[in-house]
């Protein structure tokens, strides 16, 4: 039960490192609390019309769900700890990007790091919720309405590749987390405000 715990502690600090800010930082652009959305996300860091720090941003999130995962994957057994750590670990990684404790829980809305988690999990379930994000991004170029789009289709892409398992119950949570986050990403596309991709930029 303590390694237990050491592994969530660990997956929720890594998922508390929000490469929105870093990547903003490195790219000398504003704060993206203070501009666009307001949330710290690659969606919103593309506001700022840096390709590269929305780029690195992505793959910073979504790598550090990956990497959680797969850390557990690899020493959870050497450790003696049943799969569920990995599930365990799946959901502290991405509760970390979404209530950060470097961030006073302020965090993103998790989309980058679920799409990690979910090709660390199984590939073919993080393959399917990218294609079908794509697809809706490709059809309607609004980012927020692929990822509710994905967010509801990823617990059955879970439950048809995994079964019914400890790790599809973490997969139902976190796609239930995502979609609460984007609450007023809702609310604009029910008053048909959403922005599209790209659109808004600062620069
Ligand atoms: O990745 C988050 C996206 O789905 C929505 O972001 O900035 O448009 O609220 P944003």
């Amino acid at each position: 039960i303590v390694l237990i715990l050491i592994s969530m502690l660990l997956a929720y600090l890594l998922g508390s490192i929000s490469f929105a800010v870093i990547s903003s930082w490195v790219f000398k652009l504003p704060d993206p609390r203070t501009y666009g959305s307001g949330n710290p996300g690659a969606t919103n860091v593309l506001r700022s019309g840096k390709k590269a720090a929305a780029v690195l941003t992505l793959l910073g999130d979504a790598g550090k769900g990956w990497l959680a995962v797969g850390l557990a994957q690899h020493f959870g057994p050497l450790w003696g700890l049943g799969h569920e750590v990995t599930a365990i670990v799946a959901l502290a990684v991405f509760l970390g990007h979404v209530f950060p404790i470097f961030l006073r829980f302020q965090g993103g809305k998790g989309v980058a790091t679920a799409v990690g988690v979910l090709l660390g999990l199984n590939l073919w379930v993080g393959l399917l919720a990218i294609v079908t994000w794509a697809l809706v991004a490709v059809i309607w170029r609004i980012s927020s309405l692929s990822a509710l789009v994905a967010g509801m289709l990823v617990p059955f892409y879970a439950l048809m590749i995994l079964g019914f398992e400890v790790s599809t119950v973490a997969v139902l949570v976190m796609s239930l987390l995502l979609i609460w986050r984007h609450k007023s990403n809702i609310a604009n596309l029910i008053a048909g405000k959403e922005g599209r991709i790209g659109e808004n930029k600062l620069a």
